[in-house]
């Protein structure tokens, strides 16, 4: 049976047979790898624990399989383009060979700081290829990393920090990111301030600001270097030793450190890497997502390095210095397999055909979209004016918890439909549930997304606290894992997802909870309650309305709005600024004190006229009140 799949038949008998015979499957799938030692049993699991296991016994290093294994016929070949935010610098290329060797140095600079198999390790830095060798060299002793986004405030980054109990942070004096300097080490010294666990920072010259060394903790990435060798010898691990953590919101609580462990990931990031974007040999592939993302962990690194394929990072943001910069980048280092997220999309097609008219965009292949649903407004505009109608248009829907795309077009296979995600990969078995949990048959349905079987790239466990895993994505329906998506099935089987069923929301294709921003902006000190929703929003995919109700009389409300915004970005990040804040005297609450958010939301998009029963409201007055002063 092929690895790679080359045609829609050869599709349609792979995924039967990953249906019929799951563990023969993945164990022929997996002799695509290099294992110290092959595993015993392919797949051990049950969903009530849960408790998954893939590849069982197997001993392995995932960086073996993305760097070494490659130096013979592949060490001189491009692993890594870098493409710097500011147009005057230059760009940047590691051969598979230079990768190899940073990260082995890299590797003796975290030992030499004694960091050992196991210890977290937390990476807070802009996208530089460094932010890629960290991870490498982490994984390659060991360690587990746990990429914090850049952008994520010093609250943010000290509870993930203190939820993984590192003793050890990797940061940059600074980043650039458009026409502004990012002054990342002086957040992280606020951050470790509460972290007093950690005792070693390691800091990337990047801006070469000068920053505030702390002598007894702090250290320059370039002078550690000196002292540490060339050599390393890869570590070996388990088949499910934890690979990294990488924190996600959900519907409660505070965001959860999902975990994704080394053999089930590996096979799964790259056999979904090739098989989607059909990677041909020599191609350049560009993932524009953070690789403080999942989408920057599986498919800017892991996927790509795997295949030893050439993956472009870049620095900056898509409008700068101009709206041009995505295709000036494409043509610049013609890229043949382009992959963003829908809101880069619109925010791209809001600026005018007129940018990327001005580009060739001829070696363009395949275009990809993940994150967030993709409207058809959206998804034409990418075809054809950066397809030019020309390139099959890969809409991936997956989720950090799930390690890789579970539904999507195989690139040129698998025919496309505007904003449908179309089919499951091989080896995933998707099923619809209404709310009660049983199972809607048939096509030309609608309900909640679950799947029935694990796949090798399915979440482990949320770390520092299972029963959470369970209960968020094992507990709402017996024996599947839910996806908090809700999604629909159309008369033949294509599946086109319609967002979260849940109160997470998606700004930009960001997870953001609900209870989180409420949290962070009831720190404000008038605001008594909040209630958060998402809205639809034409360039973000849905904006953040948020209902506060104050105890105090105040009379410049956008003065209080901005403090409220302040508290929000301090707190959380900018990623969570709310777009609208409505100050209204009640929230529509339940007789058991349940906020109603079904009504909260209608009316921030703005449907005041059907809000259907609210005869159920401790206080039905509330809606008028809110109805009136609505922000739409
Ligand atoms: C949403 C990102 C529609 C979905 C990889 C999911 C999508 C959440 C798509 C996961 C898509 C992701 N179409 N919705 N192609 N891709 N989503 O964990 O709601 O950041 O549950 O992972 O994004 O977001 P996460």
């Amino acid at each position: 049976m092929p690895y790679r799949i080359s045609n829609f038949e050869e599709y349609k008998s792979e995924y039967q047979q990953s249906v019929s015979d799951p563990e023969g499957f993945w164990a022929e799938k997996a002799e695509n790898f290099e294992w110290r030692k092959k595993w015993d049993k392919v797949l051990d699991w049950n969903f009530t624990g849960p408790d998954i296991k893939w590849f069982s016994g197997a001993k392995l290093n995932i960086t073996e399989n993305c760097l070494d294994r490659h130096l013979i016929t592949k060490g001189d070949q491009t692993a890594i383009i870098w493409e710097p935010n500011n147009t005057e610098e230059n760009s940047i290329s590691l051969s598979y060979k230079e990768l190899y060797e940073k990260v082995c140095k890299f590797s003796n600079v975290l030992i030499n700081n004694g960091v050992k198999k196991g210890d977290r390790v937390c990476i807070y830095l802009p996208m530089v290829p460094e932010a890629a060798i960290a991870m490498l060299a982490c994984a390659r002793i060991g360690a587990i990393h746990s990429v914090i986004f850049a952008g994520f405030s010093a609250a943010s980054l000290s509870d993930r920090i203190l939820d993984t109990d590192a003793q050890i942070v990797i940061t940059s004096d600074g980043g650039f990111r458009g026409n502004k300097k990012i002054n990342i080490k002086e957040i992280v010294d606020q951050a470790l301030d509460k972290c007093p666990e950690v005792k070693t920072c390691i800091v990337l010259k990047r801006t070469g600001d000068e920053v505030k060394m702390i002598s007894s903790r702090d250290k320059w990435w370039h002078l550690e270097e000196l002292s540490a060798g060339k050599e390393h010898l890869s570590e070996e691990m388990e088949a499910e030793d934890p690979l990294f953590i990488l924190y996600t919101s959900g519907s409660t609580g505070k965001p959860k450190g999902v975990v994704h462990t080394t053999a089930g990931y590996m096979v799964y990031s790259h056999y979904s890497f090739l098989n989607v974007f059909q990677y041909n040999k020599n191609d350049v592939y560009w993932c524009t997502a953070d690789v403080g993302w999942i989408t920057g962990h599986s498919y800017l690194l892991y996927g790509p390095l795997l295949e030893g394929a050439t993956t472009l990072m870049f620095e900056g943001i898509p409008t700068y210095p101009n709206a041009g910069r995505f295709w000036e980048i494409i043509d610049k280092h013609q890229v043949n397999i382009f992959y963003t997220a829908p809101t880069a999309i619109r925010s791209l097609m809001a600026m005018g055909d007129e940018w990327p008219a001005k580009y060739k965009l001829d070696s363009l292949r395949v275009l990809g979209s993940v994150g967030e649903p993709i409207n058809e407004e959206a998804w034409h505009w990418y075809s054809d004016k950066i397809g030019k109608n020309n390139c099959p248009l890969v809409d991936t829907w997956w989720q950090t918890e799930t390690g890789g795309i579970l539904i999507s077009p195989l690139a040129g296979i698998t025919p496309t439909i505007p904003s449908f995600a179309t089919l499951p990969l091989p080896g995933i078995q998707p099923l619809i549930v209404d709310s009660e949990g049983k199972e809607i048959m048939g096509n030309n349905v609608e309900g909640n997304l679950c799947m029935k079987f694990p796949w090798p790239g399915i979440i482990r466990t949320t770390y520092g606290d299972h029963e959470r895993c369970r209960q968020n994505y094992f507990a709402t329906y017996p024996n599947l894992y839910f996806t908090g998506d809700g999604c629909k099935r159309d008369e033949n089987g294509n599946y086109r997802i319609l967002g979260r069923v849940d109160d997470v929301m998606n700004i930009s294709g960001h997870r953001i909870g609900t209870a989180e921003v409420e949290s962070a902006i009831n720190e404000h000190k008038f605001v008594v309650e909040s209630a958060v929703v998402g809205f639809p929003h034409s360039i973000k995919g849905q904006g953040i309305y948020a209902y506060v109700i104050c105890d105090f009389e105040f009379e410049d409300a956008d003065k209080v709005r901005n403090e409220i915004i302040s508290e929000v970005v301090k707190i959380i990040g900018p990623i969570a600024k709310p777009d609208k804040i409505q100050f209204v005297k009640g929230l529509p609450k339940t007789r058991s004190g349940k906020i109603m958010r079904r009504i909260l939301r209608k009316i921030a998009e703005g449907e005041v006229s059907n809000l259907g029963d609210i005869s159920t409201l401790l206080d039905p007055g509330v809606v008028e009140d809110i109805k009136n002063g609505a922000l739409v």
